[in-house]
């Protein structure tokens, strides 16, 4: 179906656990220093859900902040989609969960799975909903427990990750303004390199999964470094190019916020000055599908996104997927 109406985000919010974990707490678990932490990743400490919380929890606060911030009632959303890695449990969906805790009874309702890349899949698949009209108001949610399936004993992962959720409405916004660009990939070759193999069909959980500790994240994370500083600077120069706009149009840049030289090699492909990059991984870590909606959130309410700046926002993540996109913000 052709594009009848155009779309953008109208509202966003966000929440983060309150307990911090820093990395010189990490530093008395695991044979790891502040210092290792900050060189190679940026990250000083992320916020860790208390264990009774699942993600649902945190998704849905973050759902209420963004209805709050939209002036819109819960009866107001057609459609939630909430983008995870560490839903509540396989089935019913965190979306299914969250549509009954913030009363959203018009809204159909599922779950994204994409990994970091989710938030970014979850927004244009809910700009397709609002083009062809099928939808007005979509909820897209992206919200994570990391904490929950790390290996606290492993310091290759444990000192990346943090708890949080992020959210948007997307809906139906005036001509020229909204999305002027999309992209999304994938690469399943790469599927063994960040992965949680154990608890689905191929592997059900048994003692002996438990036993492997195959329940947990497994990276290799030299690999999807390489991957990540490849992919983020093509993708954000992507966007950029099928909007139509230069590089010098470009007002703000939200990135997946996995790690700060990552982070650099697209700042530096699209030619940013530090100030027009959003960065608060040194405070959360890497929250997965959480990290870019919770950025976004903070830069709107700190005022550094005003009506008419060309946003890019881009992210990869385990699958191998990634996404990226160009928003000329319309409220
Ligand atoms: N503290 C101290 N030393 C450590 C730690 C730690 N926490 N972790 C690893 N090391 C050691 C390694 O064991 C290795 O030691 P060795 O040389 O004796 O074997 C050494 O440090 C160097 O390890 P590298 O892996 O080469 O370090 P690198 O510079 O690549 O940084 C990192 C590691 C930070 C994990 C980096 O590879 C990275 O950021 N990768 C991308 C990860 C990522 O973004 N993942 C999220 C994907 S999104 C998603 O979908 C969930």
């Amino acid at each position: 179906m052709a594009k009848l109406f155009n779309g953008g985000i109208i509202a966003t919010g966000s929440y983060v656990p309150e307990k911090v974990i820093t990395n010189h707490d990490l530093a008395r678990i695991v044979d790891t220093s502040d210092e290792w932490i900050v060189t190679r990743t940026g990250i000083r400490e992320r916020r860790i859900a208390d264990p009774h919380i699942a993600t649902s929890d945190l998704a849905t606060i973050a759902a209420r902040r963004t209805l709050e911030s939209a002036h819109l009632t819960p009866q107001d959303i057609d459609m939630i989609i909430v983008a995870t890695v560490t839903p509540d449990m396989h089935f019913p969906s965190t979306a299914c969960l969250v549509q009954r805790n913030i009363g959203a009874t018009n809204a159909s309702a599922f779950d994204l799975e994409a990994a970091c890349s989710g938030f970014l899949y979850g927004i244009i698949v809910a700009n397709q909903f609002v083009a062809t009209g099928f939808c007005k108001n979509v909820m897209v949610i992206g919200a994570e427990c990391m904490s929950k399936f790390v290996n606290w004993k492993d310091r290759n992962t444990c000192i990346l990750f943090g708890d949080g959720a992020g959210a948007v409405v997307v809906s139906r916004v005036d001509e020229g303004y909204g999305f002027l660009s999309q992209v999304l990939g994938a690469d399943g070759s790469g599927a063994e390199l960040l992965m949680l193999e154990a608890g689905g069909s191929r592997k059900p959980p048994t003692f002996e999964t438990v036993e492997k500790e195959l329940h947990y994240i497994h990276m290799d994370g030299s690999e999807v470094f390489k991957f990540a500083v490849q992919t983020m600077a093509a993708m954000a120069e992507e966007a950029v190019q099928r909007a139509g706009l230069t590089k010098e149009q470009v007002d703000f840049l939200i990135p997946h916020q996995a790690n700060i030289r990552i982070i650099e090699a697209a700042r530096k492909k699209l030619e940013l000055p530090e100030d027009k990059v959003y960065i608060n991984l040194d405070r959360y870590g890497n929250m997965s599908a959480a990290s870019i909606p919770v950025a976004l959130d903070e830069a709107v309410k700190q005022g550094r996104i005003k009506k008419g700046h060309n946003i890019v926002m881009v992210g990869f993540g385990a699958g191998l997927t990634w996404g990226a996109c160009t928003i000329r913000w319309a409220v």
